[in-house]
């Protein structure tokens, strides 16, 4: 193996240039060229790329986003714009890929490498809803954010015996807002696999108010359909059945451009070393991920179009320590 592209699709996430970092420096390393594309999938159907060194992957390590950039192409889900790709790759000599992203991201590797190009996929997102991983790079990242507002938003919130609806990301996956929620000690969480009802938020927040508590957290996933707009609306309508006054803050893009924590710069470093020595042993078509401790291989095949579930117990352990 001569040469390497390696890209960043998809929504961003914290690690991102950890993992960029770690790749191309394993790569020089074993003498083997990398080649940094530009935004994405897009950037390679447009030939965008440049010759990567080890000092062009210095001083990123800590810093959040991706300076390759990102985006989310339509043309690279047609044959068209993925024939465009591989004459690119063929052009350059480009003999592997390494794609680091999520789940849209990693189906783009699957049909790449369904077609007989070398392709290693790097599991990350900040939802961590990707299949073959127990993390992704860039959740614990946005945990942390979402539950540094949670902590800011409590105190106000006890100030002013009042209750904060805080909606963060995680598309249709509830595991940021359950994790966020159970770490932030947070009152009622409601996530698209386990949605509580405006009623039923109404009635968790009375009880609480009930039991003497002078502020209360309602954690809402994005992906929920009574989300915070729907369920102020519902309070509106339904004057001071929570007991508590209402507030709600939508963190959105917030939790996702963050510089990494130190776990993701380490998960992105040991997924990038992975990556590159799967493809040096001669193992793709793979997404490298981290299960039970372990640095795991799952075949692109079975990750494509697949999403993980949020385990059931976490619910009712965020229901009991409610209380
Ligand atoms: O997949 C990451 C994510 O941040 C999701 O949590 C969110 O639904 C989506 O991307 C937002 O996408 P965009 O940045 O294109 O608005």
């Amino acid at each position: 193996m001569k040469a390497i592209a390696i890209l960043t699709s998809g929504g961003d996430a914290p690690g991102m240039n950890a993992a960029i970092r770690a790749v191309t420096r394993s790569a020089l390393n074993r003498d083997i060229a990398v080649y940094g594309v530009r935004e994405g999938w897009q950037g390679l159907i447009d030939d965008r790329m440049t010759r990567l060194s080890a000092r062009d992957v210095g001083g990123i390590i800590q810093i959040g986003g991706t300076f390759l950039g990102s985006a989310r192409s339509k043309e690279f889900r047609e044959e068209g714009g993925r024939s465009k790709a591989l004459r690119n790759l063929a052009t350059r000599g480009i003999d592997a890929l390494v794609v680091i992203g999520g789940n849209g991201s990693q189906t783009g590797s699957a049909a790449l490498h369904g077609v007989g190009f070398p392709v290693v996929g790097i599991a990350s997102t900040i939802d961590n809803d990707l299949y073959g991983t127990d993390v992704t790079i860039g959740c614990d990242t946005a945990i942390n954010v979402t539950v540094g507002a949670i902590d800011n938003l409590r105190t106000t919130g006890s100030s002013h015996t009042r209750a904060f609806l805080v909606e963060t990301m995680g598309r249709n996956c509830g595991y940021l807002a359950m994790m966020a929620g159970l770490a932030g000690g947070a009152e009622v969480i409601s996530t698209p696999e386990f949605e509580v009802s405006a009623f039923e938020i109404a009635e968790r927040l009375r009880a609480a108010y009930e039991r003497g508590k002078t502020h209360a957290i309602v954690v809402l996933a994005e992906g929920v359909k009574e989300n915070a707009a729907r369920i102020m609306q519902y309070f509106e309508s339904n004057g001071g059945m929570a007991g508590f006054e209402l507030r709600a803050t939508v963190l959105g893009h917030v939790v996702r451009g963050a510089p990494p924590t130190a776990f993701d710069r380490l998960l992105a470093t040991r997924l990038g070393v992975a990556a590159l020595t799967s493809l040096a042993e001669g193992v793709s078509g793979v997404l490298i991920g981290e299960q039970r401790g372990e640095i795991t291989r799952t075949p692109l095949a079975e990750i494509a179009g697949r999403t993980k579930p949020i385990s059931t117990n976490l619910i009712e352990l965020a229901r009991v320590l409610a209380k």
